[in-house]
């Protein structure tokens, strides 16, 4: 058997215009490790509940690669999650991310993403979690998506108007362990979605369903 036979999500890839999403293998960790090193947001902020950005050199580059080992290899049908590495016109440039708890029946995911800093502000944040809602919606059967970002984040809150999620109430977080940060929570339902002007073009999906138990 081949690797992609054993571990289907390997050969999945979504593309649309001009980025293609990919889930995270071994030979993309060198990329995103220079990504994260060479700076994803202003240090003086945390965007990310887990601030894992605070770490430097060599302990983010081991952080990160132990971030996507485990998160393969912690995949259960109860609790998943895929982090698809982001190529705009073949150059890596960040992560799109959706985690899942008994997908199944609550047929909800929870995005989160990320892109090196001179990567930022030409739409591709907001052209990636369109295609991945798309996806999830067209091809994973999701019947809701939600999202949260920092009340000082507004680029994240920007692409999540710009998709289509709705506010839906905030929670009180301790960000880096001892701040009071206010996490507005969003929610996307398909009708809402604002979909890409491309259209998504999905490869690998036929054994995606049944690993997930879709089939
Ligand atoms: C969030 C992120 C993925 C967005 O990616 P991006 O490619 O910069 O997003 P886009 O270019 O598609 O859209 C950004 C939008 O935010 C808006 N924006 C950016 N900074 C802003 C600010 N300070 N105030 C108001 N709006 C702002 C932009 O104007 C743009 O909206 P527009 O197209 O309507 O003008 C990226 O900024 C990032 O990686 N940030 C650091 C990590 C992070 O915050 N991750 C999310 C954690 S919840």
């Amino acid at each position: 058997m081949t690797l992609e036979e054993i571990w289907p999500l390997f050969a999945l890839r979504i593309r649309c215009g001009p980025l293609e999403l990919a889930p995270v293998r071994d030979d993309d960790v060198a990329a995103l490790v220079d990504l994260a090193q060479g700076g994803i947001h202003d240090p003086a902020v945390m965007p990310f509940m887990f601030p894992w950005t605070d770490a430097e050199g060599d302990e983010l580059a081991r952080n990160m690669a132990l971030h996507y080992w485990q998160s393969r290899g912690a995949f259960t049908r109860q609790r998943w999650g895929v982090e698809l590495v982001v190529r705009r016109d073949g150059v890596v440039v960040g992560v799109q991310a959706v985690g899942t708890r008994n997908y199944l029946v609550t047929k909800t995911g929870e995005t989160g993403s990320w892109l090196g800093l001179e990567h930022q502000g030409r739409g591709t944040g907001t052209l990636m979690r369109q295609m991945l809602c798309a996806f999830l919606f067209d091809h994973l059967d999701a019947e809701e998506i939600t999202s949260g970002a920092f009340l000082d984040n507004p680029a994240s809150m920007a692409v999540s108007m710009k998709v289509g999620y709705r506010a839906n109430g905030a929670t009180r977080e301790s960000r880096r362990g001892g701040e009071l940060a206010l996490l507005r929570r969003l929610v996307l339902r398909a009708s809402d979605l604002v979909r890409p002007l491309d259209p998504l073009e999905v490869e690998g999906l036929d054994a995606v369903r049944p690993l997930l138990g879709l089939d």
